[in-house]
């Protein structure tokens, strides 16, 4: 560029130090906090994640539980926002997530106070206890958020949160309105687990760059989603399974990986990855997963068979190997959740009821060191161009 140097689509751009999250994208490595997501996913929950990644370390026992009672307590919404989901019914839950979000912050008196005193200058212990509150109201609201619109868009009286329930348990409870099966509740807790946080892709860094003009933690939440929603980002989840469900057969696997390939050619949805140049460790583990999960309650659409082929290309195949494109976690993520009944619709929201709480911890910690973002772009175009009139044109 006449300029200088462009970073496309700022690969590898640095834009803060942060302890929340850690990739090595060569080894296919997931760090929160400093702890791996394998040992997370194998012994945690997502209430003790959400708590690891928003305060930096695994709570005490007495901790944990004030936290998690305080979520308990904070999940149902305000009757505006019900009014806003209510209005959305028919749309993609992703729409009415952005809108109920910003709905949810606009009545919040503890955001507009924040909100002031960041105007102000003022980010001080006060000020800090109630950016955790907020984050801790977002985390408790995301996943009524969701359910409140699945219900609704199926005119289905709304299932009120239940405080007996952990977070995911009550999260199906809400959808469903019956109390869910343990194994389905194990996976919608290790999907929750495993994509709390990613460092900064799309999404994040959007919440930074509305965050850092001060607007506010809703406004910024918001905005991650819409960022999320992209087939390219969090969208690929929905993308993956609606594919697998079109190609119908696994003996097709070949033609549509071949097809992929191709210049100008439809991208796999589910395959490669801006940072991980190895198989992304939270496929790793959801593909154990979903095998597990057909394993006891059958294949019937041959989901799971059809990734597996897929896969199976993907792995073998030189245009792959060559970019070192491999499945990432919205290859397999879906596949349970069709089969615990969730509408493909739906897999995005749920990404976004998760990434949540690093979305929020991410702004927290940027406000440590505020900076509004403001790139450059090089202009290439005309100057002191003369204005015509425009019967003269
Ligand atoms: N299918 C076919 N070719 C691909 C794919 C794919 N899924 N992904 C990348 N490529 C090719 C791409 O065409 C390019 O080829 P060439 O060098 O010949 O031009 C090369 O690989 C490098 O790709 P890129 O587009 O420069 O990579 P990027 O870092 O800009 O984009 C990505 C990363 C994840 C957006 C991209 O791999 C993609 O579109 N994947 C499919 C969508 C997807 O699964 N997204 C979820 C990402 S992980 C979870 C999340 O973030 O939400």
């Amino acid at each position: 560029s006449p300029c200088g140097p462009i970073i496309h689509g700022l690969e590898d751009v640095l834009i803060k130090n942060t302890s929340i999250s850690d990739i090595d994208g060569d080894k296919g490595i997931l760090w929160y906090r400093g702890y791996r997501i394998e040992d997370l996913a194998q012994h945690s929950t997502y209430e003790e994640v959400s708590y690891l990644i928003l305060y930096g370390k695994l709570p005490t026992k007495k901790d944990f539980e004030d936290y998690v009672s305080r979520l308990r307590k904070n999940r149902d919404l305000r009757p505006e926002t019900i009014e806003v989901i209510r209005n959305l019914a028919k749309a993609h839950p992703m729409f009415a997530l952005e809108a109920a979000v910003a709905a949810e912050g606009a009545y919040d008196e503890d955001n507009h106070k924040l909100a002031e005193a960041l105007r102000l200058g003022r980010y001080k212990a006060e000020e800090k206890e109630l950016a955790y509150k907020i984050a801790e109201k977002l985390v408790a609201k995301m996943p009524t958020i969701v359910a409140y619109h699945y219900r609704l868009s199926r005119n289905l009286d709304i299932v009120k949160p239940r405080e007996d329930l952990s977070h995911s348990a009550n999260f199906l409870y809400m959808m469903f309105g019956k109390e869910p099966d343990p194994l389905a509740v194990r996976g919608i807790d290790l999907y929750l687990m495993l994509h709390a946080d990613h460092e900064v892709p799309a999404s994040t860094f959007t919440a930074h760059v509305v965050a850092s003009t001060l607007s506010d933690l809703y406004s910024a939440v918001a905005a991650a989603v819409a960022a999320l929603k992209g087939p390219l980002h969090g969208g690929a989840n929905e993308m993956a399974v609606r594919s697998y469900l079109e190609i119908g057969d696994p003996s097709k696997a070949r033609d549509v990986v071949e097809a992929a390939t191709k210049p100008g050619g439809p991208k796999l949805m589910g395959v490669g990855h801006r940072v991980y140049k190895a198989y992304d460790p939270r496929a790793k583990i959801f593909r154990e997963f979903s095998k597990n999960y057909v394993a006891k309650f059958g294949d019937p659409k041959n989901l799971y068979a059809i990734a597996s082929a897929i896969e199976h290309e993907v792995l073998n195949h030189p245009y792959f190997q060559q970019r070192r494109l491999y499945p990432n976690v919205d290859f397999w993520s879906g596949i349970a959740f069709y089969y615990m009944g969730v509408p493909y619709e739906y897999f995005t929201p749920i990404f976004a009821v998760s990434r949540v709480v690093g979305w929020v911890a991410h702004i927290l910690e940027y406000w440590e060191n505020n900076r509004i973002f403001r790139p450059r772009a090089c202009y290439v175009g005309p100057h002191d161009l003369q204005y015509v009139p425009i019967e003269q044109r």
